[in-house]
């Protein structure tokens, strides 16, 4: 059975206690899956307190960002060392960094170096704009995306990380079609086969991220390739995330029971 992986990125929404309120009222609702694993992406001055709150059978953390190096005269940054013993997962090159904070593929890259070298397992984000997808651009900025960030790194390691396909254009917008995340999908891991090789290919998951909703779950769920999701405003309500979470496990059940009978 493939493990689903959603993760809330509550961007910059929340201070530590309204966060804190958050995972209580989350907690109450998500029961422990052993198919599903959730991840909460809350801001950097509620990841100390949540990361002795959560009950870790239930949730996983992740930063939203990190700096690339380790230590040093970098005023105003944190850096992967400091969250290692606090997060699983962090977010790289998510596209509100790359847009509004001019993060340009080099920086992601030393960013998933960075999180690698201190454990912490990347979800890097990768998506086109709106024009790009009219001008028929899509797989070239997947490309170039995926080429940069993967550089330096190891099929080992590419097998192990998380890769979102987060289009731009729907991102607190509308979700894409089935047939575009297929697309999409297929051509990431089309290109970790011929760059690194098939078990990486196989190993990585890839998530979906934009303007995701209960509704759209079992659609997005049935797109081979698809391991789970990167949510933004939703992951904000509790009943939201958590009805969510449970169209998830359904989904894994439902799939499970047919494959049985199969
Ligand atoms: P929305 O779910 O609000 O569209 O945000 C998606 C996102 O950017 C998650 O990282």
């Amino acid at each position: 059975m493939r493990k689903l992986l959603i993760v809330g990125n509550w961007k910059m929404h929340l201070n530590a206690s309204q966060a804190s309120l958050l995972v209580h009222r989350l907690s109450e609702r998500i029961k422990i899956h052993r198919d599903i694993e959730v991840v909460l992406a809350p801001s950097m001055l509620a990841l100390q307190p949540l990361s002795l709150q959560i009950d870790r059978r239930k949730f996983r953390l992740a930063s939203q960002n990190a700096y690339f190096h380790d230590e040093g005269a970098y005023t105003g940054e944190v850096s992967f060392t400091m969250l290692r013993e606090l997060v699983h997962y962090g977010i790289i090159g998510h596209s509100e960094r790359r847009h509004i904070f001019d993060e340009d593929l080099n920086m992601v890259r030393d960013k998933m170096a960075a999180a690698i070298r201190n454990e912490i397992t990347p979800i890097l984000c990768v998506g086109e704009t709106k024009h790009e997808r009219q001008d028929g651009e899509t797989k070239q900025v997947l490309h170039d995306q995926l080429m940069t960030a993967l550089s330096n790194l190891t099929a080992h390691e590419v097998g192990k990380i998380v890769i979102a396909y987060e289009p731009i254009w729907a991102i607190g917008q509308v979700a894409a079609k089935p047939d575009q995340v297929k697309d999409a999908v297929a051509y990431t891991r089309g290109y970790i086969a011929d760059v690194f090789n098939d078990s990486a290919a196989k190993k990585v998951r890839v998530l979906y991220g934009g303007d995701v909703a209960p509704e759209v779950i079992h659609g997005l769920l049935a797109v081979p390739g698809v391991d789970g999701f990167l949510i933004g405003r939703a992951s904000l309500n509790y009943q939201t995330f958590a009805d969510i979470v449970e169209a998830a496990h359904r989904w894994q059940r439902n799939h499970e029971t047919s494959k049985e009978g199969e």
